[in-house]
């Protein structure tokens, strides 16, 4: 397993569109996958979708209670109510957070990584937050695009200044 090159915002690669799996059972996705666990607990994530490694396919891992791995291949969301609001961060956006108005509750249609389709739903919690956050970045938007841009602004220039001292 190898930790991978998280990419940065301001990164236009952050903005390209994840294509989907065509072929699960194949050794570089696999591969691919265990790399970004691997990247994801290095740097203490919740979550990550290849679109931050800069691979460009559909793929999500998660393990937003630190008790279950989770593989999202081709996720959709299938159905969504309800909002509500969540602070996040990101690995992209290293060092800042800020509150995001989201939908209260989610159900997912997904793969696993042996192709098998399985659903996810929640609702109102950190789960549901992150589920709309790394889908949104296989689509190329960042939890930053959701908040005002008055509140952008702040958050990239603090980002900035953290990224300095790193
Ligand atoms: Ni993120």
């Amino acid at each position: 397993m190898t930790v991978r090159k998280i990419l940065f915002y301001p990164n236009e690669r952050l903005r390209k569109k994840a294509e989907p799996v065509e072929k699960i059972d194949d050794k570089e996705i696999q591969q691919l996958i265990d790399d970004m666990f691997e990247t994801m607990y290095e740097f203490q994530g919740g979550g990550l979708a290849a679109t931050q490694i800069d691979v460009h396919k559909q793929i999500i891992v998660m393990d937003p209670d630190k008790s279950q791995k989770l593989v999202l291949i081709n996720p959709e969301i299938v159905e969504k109510s309800g909002s509500s609001k969540y602070e996040e961060g990101c690995l992209s956006l290293p060092g800042v957070s800020a509150v995001v108005q989201r939908f209260e509750h989610v159900k997912v249609k997904a793969l696993d990584r042996n192709g098998k389709p399985f659903e996810i739903e929640s609702t109102g919690d950190y789960l549901a937050a992150c589920l709309q956050h790394e889908i949104d970045h296989l689509h190329g938007t960042l939890y930053i695009d959701h908040v005002s841009p008055l509140k952008r602004t702040l958050l990239i220039k603090k980002m900035k200044k953290i990224m300095k001292m790193m």
